[in-house]
């Protein structure tokens, strides 16, 4: 336990629980008036994550590893159970237990891939065994350029269909995030063999240039929003949320690369 150890976590619990505590907010507004017990559940995950949230900020990188481990392990029970409420949602939705309500299915489970990869995180960090940076750098990959590939659907069906440009602009996003998910996956299974140093830095060049590129869309659609510029039915807060799980991506592939090519950075990321 050192002080990366301590760094990494409330790094990465400071954004997520503000990512946990939205999703709760974005699956409210979702729900039918008359589903106060859901309504109710998801009131609580916002005061649950958004008091993690403001604990985290009261650390910093002295904080005592065990207090830290003690933290993680908290954080652990309180995503494991949304994690089982977004699951239940998106069961009840399947079902067709929720006529009418607002939340795309493809959303709900989205929103749970994200509370299991914060929690499978949090396991990494206690356990002390983060994976090896050529491992990492595909599974980092393949997890977020799913992510991406469904922010642009969700982007393309939120907005209004009057918005023939914009939507067409986010068709094209989800078809190229798509191929790059296909991509990562063929890199994926042809491991160990794929894991060289060329293979693996073209990847993450090839996976930049559209995240990038993706991420100023969404800024656009962002600042659009805000300013009352287009018609859509997305929340202002979710259009700035994805833009940040963008930024996030970006930030990893950019820790890899530098890891990668030698260049000095810090490497309390991934081993
Ligand atoms: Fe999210
Ligand atoms: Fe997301």
């Amino acid at each position: 336990m050192s002080n990366g150890f301590v760094v990494r976590s409330l790094d990465e619990i400071r954004f997520w629980s503000r990512i946990m505590k939205e999703h709760s907010l974005f699956l409210k507004l979702g729900f039918r008036c008359e589903d106060t017990q859901l309504i109710s559940e998801a009131n609580h995950f916002y005061s649950t994550f958004e008091a993690i949230e403001s604990r985290a900020h009261t650390f910093d990188a002295g904080a005592d590893p065990q207090t830290i481990q003690r933290f993680n392990l908290e954080v652990h029970t309180a995503v494991s159970h949304i994690w089982a409420f977004k699951r239940k949602v998106l069961g009840l939705i399947l079902q067709c237990q929720l006529p009418g309500q607002n939340n795309f299915p493809l959303l709900v489970d989205h929103t749970s891939r994200e509370a299991f990869y914060f929690r499978n995180r949090l396991e990494q960090l206690n356990a002390g065994r983060l994976d090896p940076l050529p491992d990492a750098i595909i599974n980092e990959n393949v997890f977020f350029l799913r992510i991406m590939a469904d922010h642009a659907k969700f982007i393309g069906h939120l907005l209004d269909p009057s918005e023939r440009k914009l939507v067409d602009q986010a068709r094209q996003f989800s078809e190229e995030f798509d191929q790059l998910l296909f991509q990562a996956r063929d890199i994926d299974s042809m491991r160990p063999q794929s894991q060289t140093v060329p293979l693996l830095d073209q990847f993450l060049d090839q996976n930049r240039v559209s995240v990038k590129s993706l991420r100023d869309f969404k800024k656009t659609a962002r600042d659009l929003i805000e300013a009352c510029r287009i018609k859509s039915i997305i929340h202002p807060l979710l259009a700035d949320h994805v833009f940040r799980e963008a930024e996030r991506f970006l930030f990893i592939i950019d820790m890899f690369e530098n890891t990668l090519t030698g260049k000095p950075a810090q490497n309390v990321y991934f081993d």
